[in-house]
């Protein structure tokens, strides 16, 4: 009798520590998750994306009217503006990890560690992303965008430029607004004042 309660108690504490241990992991993971993923992580850790968080700079999700800000996390990890169920959270931090050690490992070979480098190799990386969100209907931006929420000014112009969008199973919205996430001209001098 005596040894079934001390067992009770040893599986009671064995569960109690091991909810502990399950708690701050989660805490721990979904913190590195997200450090990971801040803009300065993205544009700062290797010096080869400089180009591109200048180019993102140059961009409307940086600055807007409304002063709300897309990371580039938002843009270029799963679920990051949306919401992701446990399962897609795993399959997150699968995507993370890879695309993590694919990036460093260019970084440290120096496929991409000075600015010619990257213009060479910019195509691919451009492309690679845009088929990906054409295969994923565009799951990133819809995070933040709904196309069926369009108020004010021009609501109606809008609504009928996307009325096909909208009934898409994925719509592509690369396919027209490519360049919303980096401009990569860089902005003409301003233009001398007009001679008197
Ligand atoms: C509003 C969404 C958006 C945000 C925010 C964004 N991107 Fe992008 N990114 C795109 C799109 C769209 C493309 C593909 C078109 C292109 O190449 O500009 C792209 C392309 C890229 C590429 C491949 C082409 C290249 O220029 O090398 C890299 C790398 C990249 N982004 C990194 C970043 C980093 C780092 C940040 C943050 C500093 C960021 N992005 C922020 C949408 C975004
Ligand atoms: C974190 C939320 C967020 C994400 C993710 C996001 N956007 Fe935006 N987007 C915004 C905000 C905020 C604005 C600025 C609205 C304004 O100025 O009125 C904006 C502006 C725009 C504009 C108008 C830009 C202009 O020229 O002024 C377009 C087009 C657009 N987004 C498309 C996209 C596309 C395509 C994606 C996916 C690659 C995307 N957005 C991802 C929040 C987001
Ligand atoms: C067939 C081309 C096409 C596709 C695909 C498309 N758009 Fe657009 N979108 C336009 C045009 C044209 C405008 C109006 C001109 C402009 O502001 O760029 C517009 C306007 C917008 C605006 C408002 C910009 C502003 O200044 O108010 C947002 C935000 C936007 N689109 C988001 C999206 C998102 C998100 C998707 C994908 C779910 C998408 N669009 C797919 C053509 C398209």
């Amino acid at each position: 009798m005596s040894n079934g309660r001390s067992r009770f108690w040893s599986v009671l504490g064995t569960l109690v520590v091991g909810a502990v241990i399950g708690v701050a992991g989660v805490a721990l993971t979904t913190e590195m998750v997200h450090q990971t993923s801040t803009v300065e992580f993205c544009g700062s850790a290797c010096h080869s994306m400089q180009w591109v968080r200048d180019a993102y700079k140059r961009g409307p999700h940086y600055s807007n009217s409304v002063g709300v800000r897309a990371g580039c996390a938002d843009c270029h990890i799963p679920y990051e503006s949306g919401h992701a169920n446990p399962f897609q959270y795993v399959g997150l931090m699968m995507y993370k990890a890879k695309a993590g050690t694919r990036d460093v490992i260019a970084e440290v070979s120096g496929k991409m560690s000075t600015r010619e480098q990257w213009e060479k190799l910019r195509p691919e990386l451009s492309n690679n992303y845009k088929t990906w969100m054409k295969e994923h209907g565009s799951l990133t931006c819809r995070g933040c965008h709904d196309l069926k929420a369009f108020g004010g000014e021009n609501a109606e112009m809008k609504a009928m430029i996307h009325a096909d969008v909208i009934k898409a199973e994925k719509p592509d919205c690369l396919q027209c607004h490519e360049s919303v996430g980096h401009v990569y001209e860089e902005p003409k001098k301003a233009a001398a004042a007009p001679a008197k």
